[in-house]
């Protein structure tokens, strides 16, 4: 095998991406690429737990492969595939279901959060959701998974169910770590700045698409809510300035001290222009780029369809050495 290490990720096709995914996520995906062997998925399967529009959710699978694509995901160097394309995901899912506890998966907070939000559809799949998540993850061998700090308490649980089955079967699962940067790891609402940015916060002010064009991120910036001291710099009790600053510090690649000595003296409405206008041509090149990919229906599929041979392979031979390990008779 390759020494290089194994990354794999995955996002889920509901509506637009936000830039929360953008530098939470998709960005690392993008940097990961030239070092580790990559594995990127959208996650449809995932997608189901919340009642879905099946035309819209196709429109959504080819639309986020576009904008994976559009914001650098190249297919030379990482391989991407639709997550229900691959049918071992759900095999491994039922058999790690047998080693996932109740009692784990009960204290899930985005179970908690998800079915509060829910209520009317408190499904299984939602409850035992992590468990596929960690299929997806185990069966390509991942060592790294880059992903934001929502998703840390179940990449915890991927490892806990792998160390597990380890426990009773030998080495099998390559035990998972979760990779993110300080500071983008959570991009904050900008309406409510201790809250998550969320694509489907129903305040449209809270959230910025990565599609959006340049007049509505700008509004939307000088709009956030800040505090009022007029300062800026990271510090406690700055939520809406921190979450601003490090939005700015990841496009500029800048340190938070350097975002401080850069605007010493100049307020918040400077500021918050500043940032408006870099991160709107930062994600320019993005929007235009899956303008052209989203109109290529044959070569989304030909991204899809190779991606999924690639993915079959690792995957079929992951799950044939559990299903041997568990005591299935081989095919
Ligand atoms: P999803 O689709 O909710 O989000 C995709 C990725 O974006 C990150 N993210 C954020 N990061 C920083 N700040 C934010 N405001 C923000 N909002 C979202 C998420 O942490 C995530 O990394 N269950 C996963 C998808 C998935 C997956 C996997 C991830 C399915 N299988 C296997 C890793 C490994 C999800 O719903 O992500």
């Amino acid at each position: 095998m390759d020494d290089k290490k194994r990354v794999l990720s995955g996002i889920q096709p509901t509506g637009i991406f936000t830039i929360g995914n953008y530098f939470g996520a998709i960005k690392n995906w993008v940097s990961m690429q030239d070092e580790y062997l990559c594995n990127y998925m959208i996650a449809d399967m995932h997608s189901i737990t919340v009642k879905q529009d099946p035309v819209v959710l196709k429109n959504n699978v080819l639309s986020s492969l576009a904008l994976s694509l559009a914001c650098g995901i190249d297919i030379k160097k990482s391989n991407i595939f639709i997550q229900s394309h691959i049918s071992e995901h759900a095999e491994l899912c039922w058999v790690l279901s047998s080693f996932s506890q109740f009692g784990e998966l009960s204290r899930m907070t985005q179970f908690k959060d998800k079915s509060e939000n829910n209520k009317e559809n408190i499904n299984a799949a939602l409850f035992t959701y992590p468990i596929l998540q960690t299929a997806d993850i185990l069966l390509y061998n991942a060592n790294l998974v880059p992903v934001g700090a929502d998703q840390k308490q179940h990449i915890e649980l991927s490892r806990n169910i792998a160390i597990r089955f380890n426990g009773i079967y030998g080495d099998i699962f390559t035990i998972p770590e979760a990779f993110m940067n300080i500071g983008q790891a959570k991009i904050m609402s900008l309406s409510d700045p201790i809250k998550k940015m969320s694509k489907s916060d129903k305040n449209q002010n809270g959230f910025i698409g990565i599609l959006e064009e340049k007049d509505s991120i700008i509004k939307k910036i000088k709009k956030s809510v800040t505090d009022s001291e007029g300062i800026v710099y990271f510090g406690e009790g700055k939520d809406g300035i921190n979450n601003l600053i490090d939005i700015y510090s990841s496009i500029m690649d800048k340190t938070r001290e350097d975002i401080q000595q850069e605007f010493e003296g100049k307020g918040y409405g400077n500021f918050k222009l500043k940032v408006g206008e870099v991160l709107a041509d930062y994600l320019e090149p993005i929007r235009i780029k899956y303008n052209s990919l989203i109109n290529d229906r044959s070569y989304l599929e030909e991204c899809y369809k190779t991606g999924a041979l690639y993915a079959r392979k690792i995957a079929t031979e992951t799950l044939k050495k559990i299903y041997d390990k568990v005591g299935f008779i081989g095919r």
